[in-house]
């Protein structure tokens, strides 16, 4: 999407064929692009959360398994970049999809060739990425498009999000933000009530930056305002992305999500999941027990980053000395809570997501 009128990917090689991705911890107040050059740097930008969101956390690791094959193209190699890169985020299922897609592929190759096809394979990873997350979009536009066309001319659809599930999470488009741009583009009034998304604050620092940047109406409420809002009608829809879904259709997402479903399922809003199929997780039979639900580090929540008064980046302390805090960093939304899921091959409920890829379910 767009920054200021100039056209961006979260991640790209450059004419030099090194690299580059937006280091979002700076974000929104500095924009800074860094090069990976080595696996210890895709490793660290993932687990370190330069880069973040379930796409690109996948689309990160391809590359990441790219640079490696540069590196060393030999089995032992491609086993020890996967294994790295895998121990960096537990949640997001994408990260297992990339990695096993690229060592899949690999396998079969001569070790001379490696590093080509993995750039070549990456690379098509990520162009996929954008297809689909395109195609959420225009399926996720009809319903926008319907809840417009029973309101009175020119009143905005309001949608209330959760997290970042936008650009700067996958390669372009974003997932729950896609359905909003495509509106935005057909000329239907939104305006986006952006959740500011404790502890790390990615709706307040990701997803209002990109809203802000393409010129899209929106207002950062607090992570509690959500069920007050739609308790008095002033919201639409619901749309989130998600770190991994189960073939039940269970949502696993940034924590908080759960709490929007509940508020949204006793205020009959409908609560929808903008879901690429990477992020389907085939295997998994019990969400609520069997995804592994990342917990990180106190200091995410006793402390916050910001803009001081000189400009500078800095983060605070707002909890006392000494306070331990808890940090589970996603949740898990059972199926019955989600009115549907936008698909890349178009919005199904819950309950017939496997049929909606036959191919994959039998797995
Ligand atoms: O911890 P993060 O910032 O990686 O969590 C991201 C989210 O929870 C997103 O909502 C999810 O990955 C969907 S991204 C399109």
């Amino acid at each position: 999407m767009n920054i200021d009128g100039t056209h961006y990917r979260s991640i790209w090689r450059d004419a030099g064929g090194i690299v580059q991705v937006i280091d979002q911890r700076w974000l929104p107040h500095e924009l800074r692009v860094v090069p990976l050059k080595s696996l210890q740097d895709f490793a660290d930008a993932i687990r370190d959360m330069w880069v973040r969101g379930a796409p690109l956390i996948g689309a990160t690791a391809t590359y990441g398994i790219a640079v490696q094959m540069a590196a060393d193209p030999s089995d032992e190699s491609l086993d020890h970049g996967w294994d790295v890169l895998h121990d960096t985020r537990p949640t997001a299922i994408n990260l297992r999809w990339a990695l096993d897609e690229m060592r899949g592929l690999l396998r079969q190759i001569a070790p001379d060739r490696r590093a080509e096809v993995a750039f070549a394979r990456a690379a098509s990873i990520a162009d996929e990425d954008v297809e689909i997350n395109r195609a959420i979009g225009r399926h996720g536009l009809e319903i926008i498009r319907e809840i417009a066309a029973a309101k009175p001319e020119g009143e905005p659809v309001r949608v209330l999000t959760h997290c970042n599930a936008g650009w700067l999470a996958t390669v372009d488009w974003g997932t729950a933000t896609s359905p909003i741009y495509h509106a935005v583009e057909a000329g239907i009034p939104v305006h986006v009530y952006v959740d500011e998304t404790r502890p790390r604050n990615q709706g307040a620092q990701l997803t209002s930056w990109e809203l802000n940047r393409h010129g899209v109406s929106h207002e950062l409420i607090v992570d509690n305002a959500g069920g007050h809002l739609m308790q008095h009608g002033e919201v639409d829809v619901v749309i989130v992305g998600t770190d991994r879904t189960t073939a039940q259709g269970d949502v696993c997402n940034k924590i908080g999500t759960y709490l929007k479903a509940l508020a949204a399922k006793a205020n009959g809003v409908p609560f929808y999941v903008a879901l690429p199929s990477p992020t389907i997780d085939w295997t998994v039979r019990d969400g609520l027990r069997e995804i592994p639900i990342e917990e990180r580090g106190g200091t995410e929540v006793t402390h916050v980053q910001g803009r001081d008064a000189d400009g500078r980046t800095v983060t605070i302390q707002v909890a006392p000395d000494g306070t331990t805090a808890r940090n589970p960093a996603f949740d898990v939304t059972p199926a019955a809570l989600v009115t549907g899921l936008i698909t890349e091959r178009g919005v199904v409920a819950p309950s017939e997501l496997s049929s909606m890829f036959p191919e994959r379910a039998k797995i």
